[in-house]
């Protein structure tokens, strides 16, 4: 009873707010870039709510943080001819550039991007609910993101300096950019996630246009102007509003030829389908995914229980690589379900800014009823819940549920879930996870908690065929950023990574020649007088 109080009294007045975390004003935000402009909406906007909700004299409401334009389909393909135009089928200023130029824009933006820090921190607190903590952490990772990019991109284009001399053929091997790119990030990771697509793309020589996810759109705001004064005039371009009005006439212009989306398989499917030549368009998606966690008969509990916490709760629940399903051996399940129960009832839950926060508000009302439905199912179907207040709302927020034991017929089985709702199942023979991750339409991540070598090799070997990656003994995650980052089936296409974003956003394109005298003298003559952005053996220190 004193846990469900505490829940029913967990959002603050005003006055509660400390003054360094308060938002002094709505951020109303009527401009949007495109072709070096900051252009200003004069027509309809779209609010956006925070899911920290305010007590007032006689309600609770979710706390308005200010507005933004709803753009039609003539100020989107606005901003993509602005891109077509910049990019000038690879004639223009920018993916002619050398790449050295390139990453001096990008430093430089990087640069004016660190000066709104604290900016962009508060405002994803409020407007996705994550921990100030964990704000702080996506505004740092990302920078490290874009400093380890310009690093990679050095490292390659010393690698591809050289000629290759083959057969009597004189080449050079580089990366050239793709054209016009169209990047959509999600409203989990809505600075790190965009900027992971957005800033290798761009660094690579395409031009951009980008659109925010619905919540986590001004987040992005403050760094409009750093966009516009770091690039030249086109090469990045935003777009704000609803999908099926400002995303489908891109793609169904046939001129984006890179996409880069996070977010639904179905959401990514429908977009991909709207290009009327698909062999044109290259596709980086970063898509569903449930993985599950196996607990073996010898896992270390203490450790299991710390990381499967982690993995099913940090931010909520809603990431990407969150632990969606906790498959624990049966003669252990009793163990594992009184430490999983102790150690959720002993996270602390609130606002975003209170120190060591765990839980939080969700970014809206149609999640906690998707939680709601998925809970009400599984019990139908014969669940538990076996925490204290499990599933118990108010408002934005919702207590995590813990649910056991489930079964095939309940939705939280293969769906995903994307929020704090716990599916626990036990097992007795290892068959039984190893077809579920085989049955799953989804294949991003596992993590097996175990002791014993020769049984986790023996997982090891099948299940790297299973998923993009095997975690020993820790929870799923996507980082470090070196790693590579994708999935199989309705989990990804392609791969992210510091490294392997380059790749995704560029071609391997040659310049070759029979190696007679006169082409010897020609190449070398470009090469001493530097002629060629491309053919140079110029060297990036
Ligand atoms: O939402 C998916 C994110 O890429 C997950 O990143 O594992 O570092 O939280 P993370």
């Amino acid at each position: 009873m004193e846990l469900e109080n505490k829940i029913q009294s967990i959002f603050p007045e005003e006055k509660d707010i400390p003054r360094q975390f308060k938002l002094t004003a709505e951020v109303i935000q009527k401009e949007y870039l495109v072709n070096g402009e900051l252009r200003s909406w004069g027509g309809p906007m779209q609010q956006a709510l925070s899911p920290i909700c305010i007590r007032g004299p006689s309600t609770v409401q979710q706390k308005p943080l200010g507005r933004f334009p709803l753009l039609t389909e003539e100020e989107s393909l606005g901003a993509l001819g602005a891109a077509i135009n910049a990019y000038d089928n690879g004639r223009g200023p920018w993916p002619t550039m050398s790449v050295e130029d390139r990453i001096k824009h990008v430093e430089e933006f990087a640069y004016r991007m660190k000066e709104k820090r604290d900016e962009v921190v508060r405002l994803l607190m409020w407007e996705i609910g994550k921990s100030y903590r964990d704000s702080e952490k996506e505004f740092d990772r990302t920078l490290d993101y874009i400093r380890d990019t310009i690093e990679a991109l050095k490292e390659l284009d010393r690698l591809s300096s050289r000629f290759v001399i083959k057969d009597g053929v004189i080449g050079q091997i580089r990366r050239a950019p793709l054209g016009v790119a169209l990047c959509m990030g999600p409203y989990n990771y809505p600075l790190n996630e965009t900027f992971t697509t957005l800033i290798p793309a761009l660094i690579m020589g395409n031009t951009v246009v980008f659109k925010p996810a619905r919540r986590g759109t001004l987040i992005l705001y403050p760094l409009l102007e750093a966009f516009q004064t770091s690039f030249p005039r086109g090469v990045v371009n935003s777009v704000y509003g609803d999908g099926r009005k400002v995303i489908k006439p891109l793609m169904e212009s046939g001129k984006v030829s890179a996409l880069a989306f996070i977010g639904s398989s179905k959401a990514a499917s429908k977009l991909r389908s709207q290009h009327p030549a698909l062999h044109r368009l290259r596709c980086t998606l970063g898509l569903d995914a449930k993985n599950a966690a196996i607990v073996l008969p010898d896992a270390d509990l203490d450790l299991a229980v710390r990381e499967c916490i982690l993995g099913t709760l940090a931010y909520n629940g809603q990431r990407c690589t969150s632990l969606k399903i906790l498959f624990v051996y049966s003669q252990i399940i009793d163990a594992f379900l009184e430490h999983f129960v102790e150690a959720v009832t002993k996270l602390k839950f609130g606002m975003p800014w209170e120190p060591d926060v765990s839980l939080t508000p969700l970014p809206g009302l149609d999640m906690i009823n998707n939680m709601v439905s998925l809970v009400e199912d599984a019990k139908g179907h014969g669940a538990k819940i076996m925490n204290e207040a499990g599933g118990t709302v108010n408002k934005t927020f919702f207590y995590p549920a813990i649910l056991y034991p489930v079964n095939p017929e309940m939705r939280i089985y293969r769906e995903e879930q994307f929020g704090p709702v716990i599916p626990v199942l036990p097992f007795d023979k290892i068959e039984t996870p190893l077809r579920y991750i085989i049955e799953s339409n989804y294949g991003q991540q596992v993590s097996i908690f175990g002791g014993d070598a020769k049984i986790i090799a023996s997982l090891i070997d099948p299940l790297v065929n299973q998923v993009c990656r095997v975690n020993i003994n820790s929870q799923c995650q996507r980082g470090p950023d070196s790693f590579p980052f994708t999935g199989r089936k309705d989990s990804a296409q392609g791969t992210l990574s510091v490294f392997d974003a380059l790749r995704a956003f560029s071609i391997r394109t040659a310049v070759a020649a029979k190696q007679t005298a006169l082409n010897r003298e020609l190449i070398t003559k470009i090469v001493r007088e530097r002629e060629s952005n491309f053919l140079s053996t110029d060297y990036i220190l």
